[in-house]
């Protein structure tokens, strides 16, 4: 099999975004759009991938996973210059080249491998995605002659009434042999209207010059959808949410109701955990087997729950580890908690974690019983099988021996729990 590269174009500002944060790192379910298209280009086999930075690299290339090269495009020039701008990443290369662009989240590895795939088996000069859509309106259409073979991607502003019709639009992804492209980029001209160089221009050339070019069309008009605006940015992010909730019930989690339940892309859920309506997980969370999670929770990175676990309504969990069999049934809020096995937290209990100044931690034990509306002022230790009282406000340094009972405002420790 011949080798793969993957380049991806991420430079643009977005301007139609109107945002101080490039495109590319606006989050969706909580990951930023070029993160699923990474993920994409390492599905599909690519043996290295360079991104193509330029509005605020510096802040894109941190979001980069270790492994991932860049360039930096100095002045945006267009699609076609961001390509040349990948020069030293692609030196002596011979294999094969696949161009995608950090804007479309939706976009999926089986779709791409078919790309791929057709491109070897017809041995062609460049092969990419197209889609048809309802609404083409920005999208470079593809022009295709009688016989239905492509002839060349005429931009939206570069278009005449009838091209405009055209349904069938490009997506932004190719698969070239790295010595077409070569040698075909050398010839794309100034777009005078933009004042760009268009990758788009190559079909045109490659044609001209006879070389074959061929196409592959995605299974829905929705996987080529670009991010371009805020309103985009709020579709994908509706498809993106379906997707991970199917995986989930895939994977044995129950999800009550699909259209109230948020849950971000790198959750992990173990297998007959059920999630309750209105319910939200944020990113970086770990839920475990058989928990029960909401209605109305809301769950925060940084958490880790045990199996068993319960989160009721109203309940929030931020940067927090829950033992397994944990209750906490009702509202009530912890953050930066490290709550053992077999805890009740009751109706109304807070962790203050933050002073202002820092965060601090709670440390709850094995067994503890924390009351109804108990507020812990952290730094804080509930030692193992201990009980706090009703309206308990425990002050900062405490430490709550085994089996310790304490009450009343300001906490008190009064006497031993007997076993
Ligand atoms: C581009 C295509 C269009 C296609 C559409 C699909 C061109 C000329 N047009 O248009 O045919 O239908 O994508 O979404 O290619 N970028 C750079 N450097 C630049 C300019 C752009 O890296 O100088 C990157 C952007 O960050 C983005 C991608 O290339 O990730 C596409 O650029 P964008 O400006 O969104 O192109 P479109 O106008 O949408
Ligand atoms: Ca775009």
């Amino acid at each position: 099999m011949k080798d793969l590269r993957t380049i991806i174009l991420a430079a643009g500002k977005g301007t139609r975004m109107k945002s101080q944060v490039p495109k590319v790192l606006h989050p969706v379910c909580g990951r930023p759009l070029i993160q699923y298209v990474l993920e994409v280009a390492k599905a599909v086999g690519s043996l290295k991938i360079c991104a193509v930075l330029g509005y605020q690299h510096e802040l894109v290339r941190q979001s980069l996973p270790k492994g991932i090269v860049s360039v930096v495009q100095k002045n945006l020039l267009g699609t076609a210059d961001a390509v040349k701008s990948a020069a030293a990443f692609l030196k002596g290369y011979r294999g094969d080249v696949l161009i995608l662009c950090g804007d479309t989240p939706l976009l999926t590895k089986e779709t791409v491998k078919r790309l791929i795939q057709k491109h070897r088996t017809a041995k062609a000069a460049c092969t990419f995605l197209t889609a048809v859509v309802d609404d083409p309106t920005g999208y470079g259409r593809i022009i295709r002659g009688k016989a239905g073979a492509v002839l060349a991607i005429r931009e939206h502003k570069d278009a005449t009434e009838v091209e405009r019709n055209i349904g069938e639009i490009n997506v932004g992804v190719y698969c070239f042999g790295c010595p077409e492209l070569r040698e075909a980029i050398k010839s794309v001209k100034l777009n005078p209207k933009k004042k760009e160089f268009y990758l788009t221009d190559i079909i045109e050339i490659l044609v001209g010059q006879g070389s074959l070019v061929t196409t592959v069309e995605t299974p829905s008009a929705q996987e080529g959808l670009g991010i371009n605006d805020r309103e985009d940015l709020a579709v994908s992010a509706a498809v993106l949410r379906q997707r991970i909730l199917k995986n989930f019930m895939v994977e044995g989690v129950t999800i009550v109701d699909p259209q109230t339940t948020y849950i971000a892309a790198d959750v992990k859920i173990g297998e007959d955990t059920t999630i309750h309506p209105f319910t939200v997980i944020e990113n970086d969370v770990r839920i475990g087997k058989n928990c029960v999670i909401g209605p109305f929770a809301r769950v925060r990175p940084g958490t880790k729950i045990a199996d068993e676990v319960q989160v009721g309504n109203f309940a929030e969990v931020s940067r927090t580890h829950l033992g397994k069999q944990t209750l906490m049934k009702h509202f009530s809020f912890l953050g930066d908690a490290r709550v053992g096995v077999k805890v009740n937290i009751g109706a109304g209990v807070v962790t203050a974690n933050y002073d202002g100044k820092n965060k601090n931690v709670t440390q709850i034990a094995d067994g503890a019983f924390v009351g109804s509306d108990s507020i812990l002022i952290a730094p804080v230790k509930v030692g193992k099988k201990a009980i706090t009282g009703a309206g308990c406000v425990v002050k900062p340094g405490t430490v709550i021996p085994p089996q310790g009972v304490i009450v009343g405002v300001p906490g008190r420790i009064l006497r031993r729990r007997k076993d």
